[in-house]
């Protein structure tokens, strides 16, 4: 496996997914611990699309706890159907939030934050954890995120 991922920015969001997906297939091929797969799952997607803050939170009993991510500090627990990240585990569902603050139970655990995407994580059908990606802008993500997003997180579905 190469280390070195090829970054390339001056080409559309939908190019940039579509180059960097095959990268992170060859990170996570041949690995079959989670937590070394989603740590260069972060790190791939932070290196790629300059994200304030990606990463995993991981289902332990009723509640998320923090995982494997790239930025800064973050609340290392989430009840389910709390915050963004807690209903899209009780929802099972991706969520889209173009103004952090207009989420009514939003979990600020940065101000600069104003979108955000979630994603859950699946495993056998079932939901182990979630994708969070946090933007310093609003409206960041769109339906093209979700689309390869959850071709990235369905690579870790066996
Ligand atoms: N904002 C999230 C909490 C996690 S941090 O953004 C990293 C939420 O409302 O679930």
């Amino acid at each position: 496996m190469a280390e070195d991922l090829r970054i390339i920015t001056d080409i559309s969001k939908e190019e940039q997914y579509r180059s960097i997906i095959p990268q992170i297939k060859a990170l996570i091929s041949g690995e079959n611990d989670q937590i070394a797969n989603l740590a260069n799952i972060a790190a791939a997607l932070k290196e790629q699309f300059k994200w304030f803050w990606v990463g995993f939170y991981l289902v332990k009993g009723d509640e998320l706890v923090l995982g494997p991510f790239q930025g800064p500090v973050a609340c290392t627990r989430i009840k389910k159907g709390r915050g963004v990240c807690g209903a899209s585990w009780e929802q099972a569902e991706t969520l889209i939030v173009p103004d952090v603050d207009a989420f009514a139970g939003h979990i600020a655990c940065a101000s600069a934050s104003k979108s955000e995407i979630v994603l859950p994580v699946f495993n056998n059908s079932e939901i182990v954890g979630v994708l969070d990606v946090d933007s310093e802008y609003l409206s960041h993500f769109d339906d093209i995120d979700a689309k390869y997003l959850k071709e990235i997180v369905g690579l870790l579905d066996a």
